[in-house]
């Protein structure tokens, strides 16, 4: 059972968005310390938030991180990127990037981070993934989120008996800087936030946090027109 009460936790993004949601959740939780990333990170006002700069496509940047935070028990992964929305007219530069920063990224923070949080005892990591790692829309940042959703379940089975869970948080359209052009129902980042920890507290395999995580979930066992109900026409 993974405990927030008293462990020292990094969120990858923590300055706004859904991560700084879970900042703030963790601290109702009576975590001993967050460190909170951006990639130009300002001071916190409360005592118990270490912001740190992190830029995940840089490994300088993620070792400087590593050295900053000897302490961290718990790995909230959830900085990400949106990407354009076409496959065939945008730039490959820009699908590649999304890659770096949703899939290898979080991979390189995790590499670097398992053996600190083995050290410290043992501990927990959580992924954002989406939704869209079950639905196809907005382009390779479905993909990305899709293989960063592979990347979980496999990093789980690694870390099985390493003392280290392993939680990947799924949810669709989220009130934030990167949904700002959606007009879809948007989920409150809090609410969010609130299911994610508590997932990590249950040592859930996988968070289900809304209601359009759980019918892309459902739907992929079907038909494809489930999911892409235009392919009726
Ligand atoms: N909003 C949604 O509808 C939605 C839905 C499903 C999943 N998600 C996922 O939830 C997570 C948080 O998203 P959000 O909605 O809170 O997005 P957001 O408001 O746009 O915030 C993105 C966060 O990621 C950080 N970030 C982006 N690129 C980075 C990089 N290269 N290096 C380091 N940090 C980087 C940003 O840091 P800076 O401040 O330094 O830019 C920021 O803290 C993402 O993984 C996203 O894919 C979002």
């Amino acid at each position: 059972m993974t405990t927030l009460e008293g462990a020292v936790v990094l969120v990858t993004g923590g300055n706004r968005g859904i991560g700084k949601a879970i900042v703030d959740d963790l601290l109702g939780r009576g975590v001993r310390k967050v460190y909170a990333t951006a990639r130009n990170p300002e001071p916190s006002t409360d005592d118990r938030v270490v912001t740190l700069p992190l830029e995940v496509t840089d490994p300088a940047s993620i070792e400087a991180l590593v050295k900053a935070a000897p302490d961290v028990t718990v790995l909230i992964n959830n900085a990400g990127g949106s990407s354009p929305d076409t496959y065939l007219d945008a730039p490959l530069a820009d699908i590649r990037t999304v890659f770096e920063t949703n899939f290898f990224g979080p991979l390189n923070v995790t590499r670097a981070f398992v053996p600190v949080i083995e050290r410290n005892g043992g501990g927990h990591i959580l992924n954002a993934h989406s939704a869209l790692s079950w639905v196809a829309r907005h382009g390779a940042y479905a993909a990305t989120k899709a293989a960063f959703w592979l990347q979980t379940n496999a990093i789980r089975l690694e870390l099985q008996d390493r003392g280290i869970g392993v939680t990947g948080l799924h949810m669709g359209y989220v009130d934030t800087d990167m949904a700002a052009a959606v007009t879809d129902p948007k989920s409150k980042p809090a609410d969010i936030a609130r299911e994610a920890l508590d997932g990590i507290e249950k040592d859930a395999f996988e968070v289900l946090a809304d209601e359009t995580a759980r019918q892309a979930k459902a739907a992929l066992s079907g038909d494809p027109t489930n999911l892409y109900p235009e392919l009726r026409r």
